[in-house]
Order: structure tokens, then C-alpha cells, then sequence
């Protein structure tokens, strides 16, 4: 069991991706907090991980633009499991207008979701990960953040600001143990892009981008993610691990 005794938060947790990394997380030994705006499917998601054999998971209402419910949460977190070791800021909005036709009021939601969330979610675990002597954040950036594209400015700008942003926090709490890395997923099968994937003819575009011939799974970015949550990555800070399936090596 890779994170046996650790505890971990992950946001966005209901949704596609996040789901899978708390299920994984709690497999691997994790006690997972999940934490998401969408309140009954996580508290329902939460006891469906809890009943499974020697897992452990709870949930907690988190809006990540909010500072006060962070305050909260990493509270409720160090309340329920005694600590708190690993943070996956995984939540996430997609936006996918051209750039002339991005409102300021569609910029600033992105923005705010996506990277103002990550922001306030480092600043307020990173206290309590010195006080359990070290931690690891994941920050789920995109290949958006790496690469521009036709459309998705707000969005691409917004996972590009983590990458940065996890370099700093990489460099700045080192010395306290604590280790920031981002993953970038290519394209993966998600209700966030269910939209874009209901069009064939833009499937079969995502998938002729990956030299792996197919689109990605949320199992594909648990895995890194897990990775970088435990020791077995312990030389590993301000690093950018690409899930891809070799689209943007071309
Ligand atoms: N799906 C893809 O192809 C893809 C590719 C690269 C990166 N990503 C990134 O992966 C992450 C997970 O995406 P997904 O595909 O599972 O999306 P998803 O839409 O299935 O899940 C996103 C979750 O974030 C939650 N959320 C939205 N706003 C929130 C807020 N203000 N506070 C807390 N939670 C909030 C939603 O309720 C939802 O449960 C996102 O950061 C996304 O940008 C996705």
C-alpha cells in the first residue's frame, strides 16, 4: 500500500477524475477527505468509498474560491484523520470560446476556479503539512497549460499560471518537506469534455493527436497522481509529469 497512514485531501472530488484518485488513494492505505461543491453526490461518493474493506473516507463541502471554507476544511480534515500529508488540487472548469468572445465575467470564473482555487488551497495546507513534518501537492493542470490551442484562452492561461505557480511553492517550502509538482493530462474521457467528445468528428481529432491512438482515462491521471503523493517520488518537486500519451512530445 503506497500511501498507508497518510491523509489526503483531493477537491473536485465527485467529479470524473477526482473520484477516481480518492478511490485509489483509499486503496492505497490514504484516508481521504473529498471534498467538492456538489454536496449530496459526495457525501453518498464518501460513504460508498467508507463501506468498502479497510478504506477510510469522509466528506466535506468546499467551494475553492473560497477562503473561508478552506480555512474549514483543512480543519474538519485535521479534526477527523489527525493530520493532513497529501493535497490533490484537482477541481476544475473547462471554457472553450474563441478569444474575442470570452467575457470578463467568463474570464474571471476560470480564473478564480482553476487558479485562484489552487492558491488558496497550497496556502492554507501548507501550515498544516509542516505540522505533520512534510506533505506532497498535486496540483491537475492540463496540457492546455503546456501548449496553446484554437480556443480555451481563459482555460489555457489558467493551467499554465499553476505550472508556475507550483514552481513556487516547490521552491519556497522545500525545506519544510513540503513537495509541489503539476501533472498535465492530455485530453481524457470526463464530463467536463463530454461536450466536445459527443461531436465525432472532434473525438476522432483528440484521438488522432495521441500517437498512443486514444484518449485518456481518469485511471491514467490517478496513477501520477498517486505517484506523486508518495515516497516512492520523494526526490520529485516543481516537476511537470505529462499524461499525455505522447501528444505533446510530437
Ligand atoms: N477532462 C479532461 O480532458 C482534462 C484534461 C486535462 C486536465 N483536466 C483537469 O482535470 C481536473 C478534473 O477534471 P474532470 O475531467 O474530472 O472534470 P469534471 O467536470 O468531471 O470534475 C470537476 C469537478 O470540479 C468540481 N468543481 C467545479 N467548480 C468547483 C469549485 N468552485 N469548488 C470545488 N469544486 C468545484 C465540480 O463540481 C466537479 O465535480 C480539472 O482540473 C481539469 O481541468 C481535465
Amino acid at each position: 500500500m503506497r500511501l498507508q497512514g497518510k491523509v489526503a485531501i483531493v477537491t473536485g472530488a465527485v467529479g470524473d477524475a477526482g473520484e477516481a484518485q480518492a478511490r485509489l488513494f483509499a486503496r492505497e492505505g490514504a484516508a481521504v477527505l473529498l471534498t467538492d461543491i456538489r454536496e449530496s453526490e459526495g457525501r453518498s461518493l464518501a460513504a460508498d468509498i467508507a463501506g468498502l474493506k479497510n478504506h477510510t473516507a469522509s466528506f466535506c463541502t468546499l467551494d475553492v474560491t473560497d477562503e473561508d471554507a478552506w480555512g474549514f476544511a483543512i480543519k474538519e480534515c485535521v479534526t477527523r484523520f489527525g493530520n493532513l500529508n497529501v493535497l490533490v488540487n484537482n477541481a476544475g472548469v473547462i471554457q472553450s470560446e474563441p478569444l474575442l468572445e470570452i467575457t470578463d465575467q467568463e474570464w474571471e470564473r476560470v480564473m478564480a476556479v482553476n487558479t485562484k482555487g489552487v492558491f488558496l488551497g497550497t496556502k492554507h495546507a501548507i501550515p498544516a503539512m509542516k505540522n505533520a513534518g512534510g506533505g506532497s501537492i498535486i496540483n491537475i493542470s492540463s496540457t492546455s497549460g503546456l501548449l496553446a490551442g484554437g480556443r480555451g484562452a481563459a482555460y489555457g492561461t489558467s493551467k499554465g499560471a499553476i505550472r508556475t505557480f507550483t514552481k513556487y511553492a516547490a521552491v519556497q517550502y522545500s525545506n519544510d518537506g513540503i513537495r509541489s509538482n503539476s501533472v498535465h493530462p492530455g485530453p481524457f474521457e470526463s464530463e467536463m469534455i463530454a461536450d466536445i467528445l459527443r461531436s465525432t468528428v472532434d473525438k476522432e481529432a483528440s484521438i488522432a493527436r495521441s500517437p498512443m491512438g486514444r484518449l485518456g482515462k481518469v485511471e491514467d491521471v490517478a496513477y501520477a497522481a498517486l505517484f506523486l503523493a508518495s515516497d516512492d517520488s520523494s526526490y520529485m518537486t516543481g516537476s511537470e509529469l505529462v499524461v499525455d500519451g505522447g501528444m505533446t512530445a510530437q
